[in-house]
């Protein structure tokens, strides 16, 4: 039986999982619908995790996957921090916002001690890892618990790697997807493929379960994935405006806007390189720059100009995640695109 058979899924639908804007509603939603929901944990406190789960857990549904970051978390850098403070300083005037604003606190934790326990509490079918994989011995906790483990991979090196330190199912996340770029063993973006050449030869290198994400966002996208091997697709972008998505307003008009079409890799936002609709700080301080402090510290003092901008209508000081392909976007509940696209797809 195939891994994805065994989790019940009715549909080789994998919702990516989208820290900042969504939250059990989707995963629920999805599920519900055949797929298999995501649950992002990366941006959540413990608190916050354990109340989603609880969600999770009470509607007697499943298969849930519940996703973490698993970067190394470096101590923040006090002359890059001030650099970066020193550089936004204009903007912090325009929107008479006070430098005492900034928060250096770590807006994202990566998976620990307190998640493996979680996991052990809750036992989702999957659990998922963006940025490699945990410590082996919090890997050992999460298998004893008796989830899979899915991880994105952004080359045929790093796929290797994820099938030799325990990956059941790997993740193939091309150039043209949303949000952060998985990449773990090397930063040089030109390694870096689209989703289909990169599905391609990660499943000429590996037995496991491949799945495609990046850039699919229709039932013929997924049809074509199928046919070329994956076992699954993995669907972001396509979510986004959907019923149950918590994407701000904002975000959304983005996205409906002529400048959905143009996106970019920034690492400003958290300081890691990221896909996001081109707005303004992009555009005056160029999608990637040195001068973003390393990750997650770029957001803490993009966060009081961030929220002062949003008050105001102004999405120019905003993360605004999008893939290259926004043409799927539908402002529909998840239940209605997924049919569609399992009807277009011919998976019905
Ligand atoms: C708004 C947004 C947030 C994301 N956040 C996460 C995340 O928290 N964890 C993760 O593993 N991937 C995250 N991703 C990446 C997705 O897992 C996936 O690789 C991507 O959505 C696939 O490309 P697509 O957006 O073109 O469908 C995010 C993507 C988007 C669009």
């Amino acid at each position: 039986m195939s891994l994805f058979a065994e989790l019940g899924m009715r549909y080789l639908i994998i919702q990516a999982p989208m820290a900042g804007v969504q939250g059990s509603e989707l995963a629920l939603a999805v599920t519900r619908a055949g797929g298999l929901g995501s649950l992002p944990a990366a941006m959540l406190t413990p608190a916050e995790l354990r109340g989603e789960l609880g969600r999770l857990a009470q509607s007697g549904l499943g298969p849930f996957n519940i996703n973490f970051f698993c970067h190394r978390q470096r101590e923040p850098d006090p002359v890059a921090l001030a650099r970066w403070q020193q550089r936004l300083a204009p903007y912090y005037a325009e929107f008479g916002l006070e430098p005492s604003a900034v928060t250096t606190a770590p807006s994202r934790a990566p998976f620990n001690e307190v998640h493996a326990a979680m996991v052990a509490e809750f036992r989702p079918a999957v659990v998922s890892f963006h940025f490699g994989l945990p410590a082996p011995e919090l890997l050992v906790q999460v298998k004893a618990a008796g989830a899979k483990v899915f991880a994105s991979a952004t080359t045929v090196a790093e796929a290797v790697w994820l099938a030799h330190h325990g990956a059941d199912a790997i993740i193939a996340q091309g150039l043209e997807a949303g949000g952060h770029r998985g990449h773990f063993l090397s930063d040089d973006l030109a390694l870096q493929q689209s989703t289909l050449t990169l599905l391609a030869q990660i499943l000429a290198v590996t037995d496991l379960p491949v799945i495609a994400a990046g850039g699919i966002v229709d039932g013929k996208g997924i049809a074509n994935a199928l046919a070329m091997g994956a076992s699954a697709v993995q669907m972001g972008t396509a979510f986004l405006c959907c019923h149950e998505a918590t994407t701000s307003a904002l975000h959304r008009a983005a996205i409906h806007s002529p400048e959905g079409q143009q996106t970019a890799l920034t690492n400003l936002f958290s300081g890691r390189p990221a896909r996001g609709i081109v707005n303004r700080l992009m555009r005056d301080l160029g999608p990637l720059s040195d001068l973003a402090p390393h990750f997650p510290y770029a957001s803490g003092a993009l966060a009081p100009l961030r929220a002062a901008a949003e008050k105001a209508g102004d999405s120019g000081f905003s993360p605004l995640w999008a893939g290259q392909n926004v043409s799927g976007c539908r402002d529909l509940p998840a239940s209605e695109l997924i049919a569609c696209w399992v009807k277009e797809a011919g998976l019905g």
